[in-house]
């Protein structure tokens, strides 16, 4: 069964910036650069879900009502125990984690099982790295949120497939 988790994709330009940040990092902490197409930052992770959970997978994500937010990638860290390192925002945006915690919220009451431990927004760029990068601030990278997708990993392969796109639009208001 593939596994599925929640994202958000950069645009082009947020893309090329962290090509080229993977690069320095690989320079200094060897491993493996995550290809390109791959980079996202998770916004729920499920693990194996079966077909007929589809509709709720559907209606969780149909609970966010987020405006596009800009995101601001200005540290680089890491994960020593899962050998990753990493580009985050030393001030998570407003917006981000309101979607976060609304859908985490959302697929908790339609009974998914998701991770305890609290959300450290992070967009993963090297694995199985050699070394342990220290945390740093970096040349501010910007990427425009404008939609979150369900995306699929597929086993053995570990290829993505996007299974549903949202686009982020604000809480209409209501009229009088
Ligand atoms: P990572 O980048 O820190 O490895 C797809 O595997 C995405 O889901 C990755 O971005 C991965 O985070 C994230 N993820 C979160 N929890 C996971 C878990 N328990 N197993 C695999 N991936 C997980």
């Amino acid at each position: 069964m593939p596994r599925l988790f929640f994202a958000i994709w950069p645009d082009d330009s947020a893309r090329a910036a962290l090509e080229t940040l993977s690069a320095q990092l690989e320079a200094r902490a060897g491993g493996r650069i995550v290809p390109a197409e791959k980079i996202h930052l998770t916004l729920a992770f499920l693990g194996e879900v079966s077909a007929d959970r589809a509709d709720d997978l559907v209606k969780a994500a149909d609970k966010v009502r987020e405006a596009p937010f800009d995101l601001v990638l200005d540290r680089i860290g890491a994960f020593r125990r899962a050998r990753v390192a990493w580009v985050g925002a030393s001030e998570a945006a407003p917006g981000l984690i309101a979607v976060e915690s609304t859908l985490r919220e959302a697929l908790r009451a339609r009974g998914f099982e998701l991770e305890e431990r609290p959300f450290t927004p992070h967009v993963t760029l090297i694995r199985k790295a050699d070394k342990t990068l220290s945390p740093e601030a970096i040349e501010p990278i910007a990427w425009r949120v404008e939609e979150i997708a369900l995306v699929s990993s597929e086993p053995g392969s570990g290829a993505y497939k996007t299974m549903a796109r949202w686009p982020l639009k604000a809480k209409r208001s209501r009229k009088t």
